[in-house]
């Protein structure tokens, strides 16, 4: 149940500007997500493909969006984020639960993603949810400050 109100829904053309944002600020933890800063804002709004993408919204304000890149082939590869001072109040939960939904909708049988080896918290969600830990990417990732960092396959079979 979720602990503070929101709500779940596919996301608008409106959204493009406040996911843009949301995600520029979770770049800027040079962290959980890939991308680090600087990020080009208006670029990243324009480009935002809304099809597979799902935002939680307490009222005007987006808290986290998931995303589900449909292949051609049958998996559908998942990215996901939560603005920071939302985590750990089931956003991020409650946008995965409606991600397996979407998927299973649009007739995928499997869902991938990737996610850096330190991020804890990312890896116990995917596991709550039934991810299970496909393969090791050893140093896969050059960060900005030179460290390579190892990333982890994980996949959910729908
Ligand atoms: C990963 C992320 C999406 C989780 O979102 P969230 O809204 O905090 O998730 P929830 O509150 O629904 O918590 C889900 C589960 O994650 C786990 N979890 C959450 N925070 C945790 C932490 N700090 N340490 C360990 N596990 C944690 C728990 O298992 C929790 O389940 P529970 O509440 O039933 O115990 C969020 O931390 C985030 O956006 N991080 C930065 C971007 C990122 O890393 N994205 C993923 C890239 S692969």
């Amino acid at each position: 149940m979720p602990r503070v109100p929101f709500e779940i829904r596919p996301a608008r053309d409106e959204d493009r500007l406040p996911l843009a944002l949301v995600f520029a600020a979770i770049a800027e933890e040079r962290d959980g997500i890939a991308t680090e800063p600087p990020v080009d804002v208006e670029a990243r709004a324009a480009s935002w493909t809304l099809e597979g993408t799902l935002v939680a919204v307490d009222g005007d304000e987006i808290l986290g969006s998931v995303h589900v890149e449909a292949s051609r082939h049958g998996f559908g590869e998942l990215g996901m984020a939560v603005a920071r001072d939302r985590r750990g109040q089931g956003v991020g939960s409650a946008l995965l639960a409606a991600a397996i939904d979407w998927a299973r909708e649009n007739g995928l049988h499997k869902l991938s993603l990737g996610v850096f080896a330190h991020n804890a918290a990312a890896i116990a969600l995917y596991r709550k949810f039934g991810f299970v830990e496909e393969g090791l990417r050893v140093k896969h990732y050059r960060r900005s400050s030179g460290e390579l960092w190892d990333a982890i396959d994980m996949g959910l079979l729908l």
